[in-house]
């Protein structure tokens, strides 16, 4: 048996909420130890035992920084937090992770490339009448479900799961898998998608075998038979005339599936639990659609779905007046960052009409910029006033149940009560 999730630092205690996926757990106690750092150590050095150290960065200022400087700061191919021996066991599986969010430099940008026109904001535009067919569905089912749903599992996570696997060109009755196959990645330390797998690492490490079966059997289809889907642009994707192997076009697959879907679930979910908290904010959005794009705004900055990425210097250098050597790895705390006071006014309350909404740091910052905002965006944006056309009263109808996940999470069950109109 593999050793499990453990925590003993030798650095400030409170570098345990970037580790312990049982902190996610409760983002109230989150944030307020998040708050304390920024205005006492927001350079945090941490230390654990299985973990090489790290610098967490928790405010504003330098998260942008670091994103910004992606000539100093690498992504690498650790960009995720991981205990060490997760890392080797992976590499012993001969998993080569190789995304995106895996490199630098002119590889990233030649690959960045293939599929960056698909999600440029024109094209995005025209994807907006699907979106709406989709949103449609979705508030269909919640009317069909008659006063009375979990919103993260009835409605955020199928709604955004169609929209991706749609963009995708995956067949309707694949869902399901894709699921499964996305929370297997990401979700791998929630017990809840362990399933009857003991080992939340082999969860995470089948799941890619799958994955490449499934997306293996796609692109040779895609190949032979080109459509208008982003499946076919990464089959017949090609850098400097040579077609991406079928490793590169493997960890594609996996960025779009699982970086398009959880993270605007999470944003869903979670931005909804934060309106029912404020009756008058329902409400005034319920009576003015308007308010819907700066709403789902806010409702990414609140959420940060995506909870960290770290990056690695590649010289030496100094950041906020503290000097780092070449290799030294910084987490950029993206959830923290959005509540910082000194960029956003009354950064710990929700606002659906917030003025500064624009400085939200969700997305990241940079030449690794979130290459799916402009759907996740819509998505929200779209769903909303769609919801609150059909549907009264929404309220909160128990507790939210926040996801146990130090990289992508948020709210995981959210039951709600409401009257159709
Ligand atoms: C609320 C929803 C979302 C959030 C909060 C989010 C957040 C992020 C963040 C923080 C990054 C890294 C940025 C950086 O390093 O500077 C990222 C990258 C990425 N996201 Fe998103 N994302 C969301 C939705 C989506 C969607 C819907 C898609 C696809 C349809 C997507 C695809 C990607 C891809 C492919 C990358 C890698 C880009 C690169 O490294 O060049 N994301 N996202």
């Amino acid at each position: 048996m593999l050793p499990m999730f453990e925590f003993n630092l030798s650095t400030d205690p409170r570098g345990r909420i970037f580790l312990d996926p049982v902190a996610f757990a409760d983002m109230d106690h989150w944030h307020e130890v998040a708050r304390e750092l920024r205005n006492d150590a927001p350079i945090l050095r941490v230390e654990a035992e299985g973990y090489e150290a790290f610098t967490a960065l928790t405010r504003h200022a330098e998260v942008f920084e670091v994103s910004r400087r992606s000539d100093i700061w690498h992504n690498t191919q650790r960009s995720m937090l991981m205990p060490d021996w997760l890392w080797m066991f992976i590499l012993s599986l001969g998993i080569d992770p190789k995304t995106l969010i895996h490199m630098d430099g002119v590889e990233h940008r030649d690959h960045r490339q293939v599929a960056n026109d698909w999600f440029k904001p024109a094209a995005v535009r025209h994807r907006q009448a699907d979106i709406e067919a989709i949103a449609d569905q979705f508030v269909q089912r919640m009317v069909d479900l008659d006063g009375e749903c979990d919103f993260a599992q009835d409605l955020a996570v199928p709604f955004t799961l169609r929209v991706i696997m749609t963009i995708f060109g995956v067949p309707e009755q694949d869902e399901a898998l894709m699921l499964r196959l996305t929370q297997g990645i990401f979700g791998a330390a929630d017990p809840e998608y362990l399933g009857d797998m003991s080992d939340p690492s082999a969860l995470g490490t089948s799941a890619i075998r799958e994955f490449g079966e499934y997306f293996g059997r796609i692109s040779a289809d895609r190949r032979n038979n080109p459509t208008n889907d982003l499946a076919t642009v990464i089959a017949n994707g090609a850098i400097d005339g040579c077609p991406l192997n079928e490793h590169a076009e493997l960890w594609y697959y996996i960025i779009v599936a699982t970086a398009g879907h959880d993270t605007t679930s999470y944003g869903l979910s979670g931005g909804v639990e934060a309106l029912l908290r404020d009756p008058e904010q329902r409400d005034a959005l319920a009576a003015d659609p308007s308010l819907a794009a700066n709403a789902a705004e806010e409702m990414i900055r609140w959420t940060a779905p995506v909870r960290h990425f770290l990056r690695y210097a590649q010289e030496d250098t100094s950041l906020a007046g503290q000097e780092f050597a070449k290799g030294d790895r910084v987490l950029l705390s993206y959830p923290s960052a959005n509540r910082d006071e000194s960029v956003f006014a009354n950064s710990m309350t929700f606002d659906i009409r917030r003025q500064d909404v624009g400085e939200l740091i969700s997305f990241g910052v940079g030449a690794h910029y979130c290459l799916g905002s402009q759907f996740a965006r819509r998505e929200i944006r779209t769903l909303l006033p769609k919801m609150f056309d059909r549907i009264t009263d929404l309220e909160l109808a128990g507790s939210a149940e926040w996801a146990h996940a130090p990289f992508v999470g948020g709210v995981k069950h959210l039951p709600v009560r409401y009257r159709v109109t």
